[in-house]
């Protein structure tokens, strides 16, 4: 049964190769002091720093930047950024980038105004904003995250050893994001399959949970159809503009909140890994790629039924002949085989992780209770071997 909810999503989207031209009509809309919010220099070097420029010129902007926002930002850099924007009397954030950048972003706009250490606040005591909140806007420029329009923000800090995302209500949401595939193409193959395989498994975190039979599921095989047709093309040719542009729209609309709606969800294997993210820094879609067929293969036979009915519905699997397991069995295959097609990194040991990280790492990772199984401590240590 499709359980109660409400829905609403506030962020408006511009899509395609002239999105860009609607900027200036939302920047109008917000403060003088903008902080334009980028990571560690390929916007520069692309030209879409000196197009953003132009237009926050234009617009009569009085800009201050924060640059150098790294992959898996941290709170370190978070806190510089909350000084930056409060040094600026900032009214309105900008963020150019990845699902770093606007995460960041999104993290320094519930800050600005509150006095308490935003780790401490929102990742530690995972609290709710009580202060003014700064709008953001985000011009995306890698697809993957969804963070263009949900209220996620993850933050990672290496003292502890923690990658925590916190999920922030609607107001906290972009106020707008650009999307223009374009703005993607001089990602490098490695980002562009990490990110692909971050859609996907954003899709399954929420597929896998549940026997209902709900809408939910059905957008969901379909979004994965289509990734998995568009992933495809692009991993051969990375500039089919139709295949990026399909891949990034479906990005958004695997994680913008629709697909959870009415049921219960997993996200183990982002608990796993963020997790190993916080011990190694590795890149968040191969942190995901690498635990994801240990982590599978243990659940399916708690949840036999969904998987035999993905091996079906998503890989087309035929089940004739095929008991439940067998069909089930033959789709994690079926995705094993397309993961190695994009190159993506299967095995913990590549991403820096080594033996005498796995008990830390198992002590990093939150479990959560909306799987198919609830892992215990023993359970986590033995997938994550499983996963070196
Ligand atoms: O820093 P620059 O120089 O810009 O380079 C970035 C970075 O090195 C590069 N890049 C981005 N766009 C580019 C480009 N290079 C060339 N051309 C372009 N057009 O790509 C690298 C990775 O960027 P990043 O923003 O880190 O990647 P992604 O979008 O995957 O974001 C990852 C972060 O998002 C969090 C992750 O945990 C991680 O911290 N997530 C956020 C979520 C959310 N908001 O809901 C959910 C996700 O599950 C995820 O946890
Ligand atoms: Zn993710």
């Amino acid at each position: 049964m499709l359980g109660n909810f409400s829905y609403h999503n506030p962020t408006k989207l511009y899509f395609g190769e002239n999105a860009i031209s609607f900027l200036k009509d939302e920047l109008t809309q917000y403060g003088k002091n903008v902080l334009l919010v980028y990571g560690g220099g390929s916007v520069r070097k692309n030209g879409i720093y000196d197009e953003i420029t132009a237009i926050l010129k234009e617009c009569g902007k009085n800009v201050a930047e924060v640059s150098g926002v790294m992959p898996n930002p941290t709170a370190e850099k978070l806190r510089e950024g909350v000084k930056t924007a409060k040094a600026h009397q900032t009214d309105f954030i900008l963020a150019v980038g990845g699902g770093s950048v606007c995460d960041y972003s999104k993290a320094v706009s519930v800050s600005v105004h509150c006095d308490e250490d935003p780790w401490e606040k929102y990742y530690a005591r995972f609290e709710e904003p009580d202060c003014e909140i700064v709008p953001v806007g985000c011009v995306l420029t890698m697809a993957g995250t969804g963070s263009e329009m949900n209220g996620g923000s993850v933050i990672t800090n290496h003292e502890q050893h923690l990658k925590i995302g916190h999920v922030f209500g609607d107001n906290v949401m972009p106020k707008f994001s650009i999307l223009n595939p374009r703005y993607t193409m001089t990602l490098p193959k490695y980002q562009m399959c990490a990110g692909i395989y971050d859609i996907m498994n954003h899709i399954c975190e929420q597929y896998f949970s549940g026997e209902d039979d709900n809408t939910s599921d059905y957008i969901s095989e379909g979004l994965m159809r289509g990734l998995i047709h568009a992933s495809r093309i692009a991993v051969q040719d990375p500039q089919d503009y139709e295949a990026r542009s399909n891949i990034m729209w479906t990005a958004t609309w695997a994680l913008n909140t629709l697909v959870s709606r009415g049921k219960s969800t997993d996200w183990m294997v982002h608990m796993l890994g963020q997790a190993v993210g916080a011990y190694t820094d590795a890149t968040h879609g191969m942190t995901l790629a690498a635990v994801s067929l240990p982590y599978y293969r243990y659940i399916l036979p708690y949840g036999t039924k969904k998987f035999a009915r993905f091996a079906k519905e998503v890989w087309g699997i035929d089940p004739a002949g095929k008991t439940d397991e067998q069909l089930a069995n033959a789709g994690l295959d079926a995705m094993e085989s397309w993961m190695k097609e994009l190159g993506l990194v299967l095995n913990l040991t590549e991403l820096g992780a080594t033996p005498d990280m796995i008990e830390g790492i198992a002590d990093a990772t939150l479990i959560l209770n909306g799987g198919y199984k609830v892992l215990n401590r023993d359970e986590i240590v033995q997938i994550l071997k499983a996963s070196l």
